[in-house]
């Protein structure tokens, strides 16, 4: 398959429309597209992916109105949409009936997403509801780039939306809003403290095995690049021409490729590409610096742990 490269967010609506699958930029990462309601080209993205297909996919929409289309909203859903749609949140809901089952992975819930990047936006309003995993092959780091996305999907998918690079970085903090109190089921940059202070309740799941049911894309490899990812602390460098660097610390000279982050935000921007700039130098390790598990670095240990899981 050719793959049409684009700026136009009028041309990648177009193939959207059509029933084609269509990379577009988000704020937090790159997303693989296409219509939420046309089984098809759901399937498709399970297939461009080599997505496992008991992995449910976000249903992204122009507004949060529309979300009372895709599921039934609860008191707390619609409050969490109210404080932080459109953003980097999704919530995740009792799903209505129409969808097709691979989109929830037959769970009977929906997670539902409002990007707020322009590009994202302007698309949506022309298609309607869109399906949106993240834009890499399955257990890949996520694309922070349209050129990282067409790495992995080139020639898989029907269009890419070259847009700007993603400005947060991670995926979305994912939050089952079916109860009574947020329950993060995965950190984002809609932090915890950030959920605390509008809901005292929230909290993340603790066991492995209670994120795992609830949340099933958490069980697979994720976030992997080919080398081994080591996740080292502060300052604790064993520079090599084999290795790359990426911390808030300056290492010691001696590593490859080294990306020394100004604070935690910037880190969470960085890391992806970090990680795909070491593979694509063929180095076999990469030295993680730990930060502090507080506000966004949560978000990014977690997604560390991950990596040199993998
Ligand atoms: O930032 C993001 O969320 C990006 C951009 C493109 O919007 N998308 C993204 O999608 O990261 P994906 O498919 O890579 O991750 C979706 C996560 C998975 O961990 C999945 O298990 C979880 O959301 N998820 C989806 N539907 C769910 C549901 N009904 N219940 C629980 N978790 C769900
Ligand atoms: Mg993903």
């Amino acid at each position: 398959m050719r793959t049409l490269l684009t700026r136009d967010p009028d041309e990648a609506a177009a193939v959207l429309r059509r029933g084609g699958l269509c990379v577009l930029p988000t704020e937090t990462v790159y997303g693989l597209a296409a219509l939420a309601y046309d089984a098809d080209a759901v399937r498709r993205v399970f297939e461009a992916k080599g997505r496992p297909s008991d992995n449910p996919l976000i249903v992204h929409l122009g507004e949060a109105a529309e979300a009372d289309e895709v599921a039934h909203v609860t008191a707390l859903g619609g409050d969490l949409l109210r404080a932080f749609a459109p953003g980097p949140l999704t919530v995740v809901l009792p799903a209505r009936p129409g969808l097709p089952p691979a989109v929830t992975a037959g769970l009977g819930t929906v997670a539902v997403r409002v990007p707020l990047a322009p590009l994202a936006r302007a698309v949506l309003r022309s298609t309607g509801p869109l399906v949106a995993p993240s834009a890499n092959r399955s257990g890949r780091p996520s694309p922070t780039t349209w050129a990282a996305a067409a790495e992995d999907l080139d020639g898989r998918v029907d269009a890419i939306l070259q847009g700007p690079p993603t400005t947060v970085g991670l995926e979305s903090t994912v939050v089952d809003a079916t109860g009574d109190v947020p329950l993060v089921l995965r950190p984002g940059a809609v932090t915890l403290d950030a959920l605390e202070a509008q809901f005292p309740a929230s909290r993340a799941v603790a066991a492995e095995a209670e994120q795992t049911r609830r949340s099933p894309g958490t069980r697979h490899r994720h976030y992997a690049p080919r080398a081994q990812v080591h996740l080292v602390a502060p300052g604790d460098a064993s520079p090599s021409g084999d290795a790359a660097w990426i911390g808030l610390s300056p290492p010691p000279s001696g590593y490859a490729l080294a990306t020394v982050c100004p604070d935690v935000e910037a880190y969470a921007r960085q890391l992806f590409d970090a990680f795909r700039r070491a593979d694509a130098a063929q180095l076999s390790r990469i030295d993680a610096e730990a930060v502090p598990e507080v506000g966004l670095g949560v978000a990014v240990m977690d997604r560390l742990r991950r990596a040199a899981a993998g």
